[in-house]
């Protein structure tokens, strides 16, 4: 069965930096046979965590929005890869809901004990890619990367690889990068094969 290979689109700025460089990977992922899925945040309805805890009685949020969809589609996935910019050093807030809504899972994990479901292709653990630019020329990750790790580790996602670019600020700069396009390419072809 193909890999499964899901983008989720981060950035509330449509086709800047971030998802440029996922339709790229997401592009090289296809090109190896990998059947690809891509969410776009800045589309969705999704809420934030309110710490009500319902979800510690049966893993589930209890906030009926976009979040059920997206989580099943995650679940499915045998390779996640989020992109999204540093916004002061951390993940924009579109996407950091996400993140905290991934507290049902944190609840299924640590509260219940209770494994995730396979992927669709039947597998117990996911591989996770972290895009992600800033607009500093040498951009700290350090907070986002943190960020990033927790929300894969309660999807069972192991940490595989991070494209990070430093100096990309106005939409579309990622363009005139030398490398990057054409390393993200190659690493949706790699992940095509995890
Ligand atoms: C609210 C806001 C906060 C930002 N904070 C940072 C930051 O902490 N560090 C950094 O290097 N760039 C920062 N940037 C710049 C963005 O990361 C940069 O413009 C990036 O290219 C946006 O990616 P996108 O085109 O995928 O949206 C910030 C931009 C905005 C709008």
């Amino acid at each position: 069965m193909a890999t499964r290979v899901l983008g989720i689109a981060g950035s509330p700025r449509r086709r800047g930096n971030t998802e440029q460089l996922l339709d790229r990977f997401l592009a090289g992922a296809a090109s190896g046979g990998a059947e690809v899925d891509k969410i776009v945040v800045a589309r969705l309805t999704l809420g934030g965590c309110r710490a009500c805890d319902g979800c510690w009685d049966d893993g589930q949020c209890v906030i009926q929005d976009d979040f059920q969809e997206v989580n099943r589609r995650i679940v499915a996935a045998d390779v996640l890869v989020l992109a999204a910019p540093l916004y002061f050093w951390g993940l924009p807030a579109q996407v950091k809901a996400l993140v905290d809504r991934g507290q049902c899972q944190w609840a299924r994990k640590f509260i219940l004990h209770r494994p995730l479901a396979a992927t669709a292709s039947g597998r117990q653990r996911r591989q996770g890619v972290f895009i992600s630019v800033g607009g500093e020329p040498r951009p700290w990750f350090d907070g986002a990367l943190k960020t990033v790790r927790g929300f894969f580790g309660v999807y069972e996602t192991d940490y595989r690889l991070g494209l990070l670019y430093g100096g990309l600020d106005a939409r579309g700069a990622v363009a005139d990068h030398p490398t990057a396009l054409s390393e993200a390419f190659a690493a949706g072809v790699q992940a095509s094969g995890w």
